[in-house]
């Protein structure tokens, strides 16, 4: 490969799924100001990825055709714009990129320092992708939590199998919570060896009911499922339980705003990311120590994306799926 060129994933327009995936030759981006160049040794791909190809954030996103997705990176910086002081050619880091610049599946990616964070030797490059998007949104979730001083929190975490509800598993014992999971009866010993106290297939009647088998009334839970009414967690929430929605549709919204009128005490609350840096660094921080850990459902090489993409659309990753340049 010619200098100053790299092997990159990209798409023409909307639709097509992992078919209409492009291999090609492109430009290696250059950094601007407060931005950082990273050469990738993994990326993770999020259902968001896909989501936009479909056109499900059109007219927003993508901003441009061709567009090289994937916005979950971890690497080695080769090079920094004007005013990037935390980090300098050499170091390896992970870090979230723009979605509407998008950048992820290629040998190098253009990121923003402010969320761009370093990545500590215990922790491989997998690892780290795999954070970003899945493990802010766990976390972001369960900022929602009011943890009141000598009760022990109740939790039910949806799709717990899953990118982001297998950090919010881990995230939520680490608050001292008792947890309550969902996820398909293969997964059910990995969920627990998670720290799940109690896990629930969700194909069962039990698990579409979603109540807990030692009759909790959850405090929080994080919904990372789709297609649950709002009936069906009503009667399983505490007094002022919260139901935090990571995949809202209309329902939610509406919801949402009759809950807001008529002062509702328990409430189904609509989440979109708000990316910060500081918490790439928490999470890698915890991993670092052995308290989380990325669950790699599976491993592509940049050259075999689409699988990998693929996978992700078919819905039944278990953890994070994982390409490698
Ligand atoms: N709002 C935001 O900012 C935000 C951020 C991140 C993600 N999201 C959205 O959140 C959703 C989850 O993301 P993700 O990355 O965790 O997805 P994912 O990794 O693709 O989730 C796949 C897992 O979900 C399980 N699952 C599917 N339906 C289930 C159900 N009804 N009950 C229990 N488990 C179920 C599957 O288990 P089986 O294989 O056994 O079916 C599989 O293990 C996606 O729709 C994503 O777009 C939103």
């Amino acid at each position: 490969m010619a200098e100053n060129f790299m092997h990159a994933v990209q798409y023409d327009a909307y639709g097509g799924g992992a078919a209409a995936l492009k291999h090609r030759e492109v430009g290696v981006p250059s950094a601007e100001k407060d931005e950082v160049v990273v050469k990738l040794e993994a990326a993770s791909i999020n259902p968001f990825d896909w989501k936009v190809q479909k056109g499900m954030l059109r007219p927003l996103l993508p901003a441009k055709f061709p567009f090289i997705p994937g916005t979950d990176v971890a690497g080695e910086v080769v090079a920094v714009g004007v005013g990037v002081n935390r980090f300098k050619a050499g170091d390896k880091v992970f870090a979230m990129i723009n979605p509407f610049n998008g950048g992820g599946l290629a040998e190098f990616s253009v990121v923003k320092e402010s969320i761009t964070a370093h990545r500590p030797p215990e922790v491989s490059a997998s690892e780290a992708a795999g954070l970003p998007v899945a493990g802010l949104t766990a976390h972001q979730a369960l900022t929602h939590l009011v943890v009141v001083p000598g009760q022990q929190p109740n939790i039910l975490v949806t799709a717990a199998s899953g990118g982001v509800g297998h950090y919010a598993v881990q995230l939520a014992k680490l608050q001292n919570a008792h947890v309550t999971a969902t996820c398909g009866a293969r997964n059910i010993e990995l969920v627990r060896n998670l720290g799940a106290d109690e896990v629930l297939d969700y194909k069962t009647p039990d698990g579409a009911a979603l109540s807990s088998p030692s009759q909790r009334k959850y405090d929080i839970v994080v919904h990372c499922a789709t297609g649950i009414p709002w009936s069906r967690f009503e009667p399983n929430l505490s007094p002022c339980g919260k139901v935090i929605d990571i995949t809202p549709g209309f329902g939610t919204l509406l919801t949402y705003g009759l809950q807001k009128v008529s002062f509702s005490k328990k409430k189904l609350v609509p989440l979109l990311l708000n990316p910060k840096g500081k918490d790439l660094e928490y999470l890698v921080k915890l991993m670092k120590e052995g308290k989380l850990k990325t669950v790699i459902d599976s491993k592509h090489p940049l050259s075999e994306a689409e699988r990998g993409w693929a996978r992700s659309i078919e819905g039944h990753a278990t953890g994070k799926i994982i390409v490698e340049p």
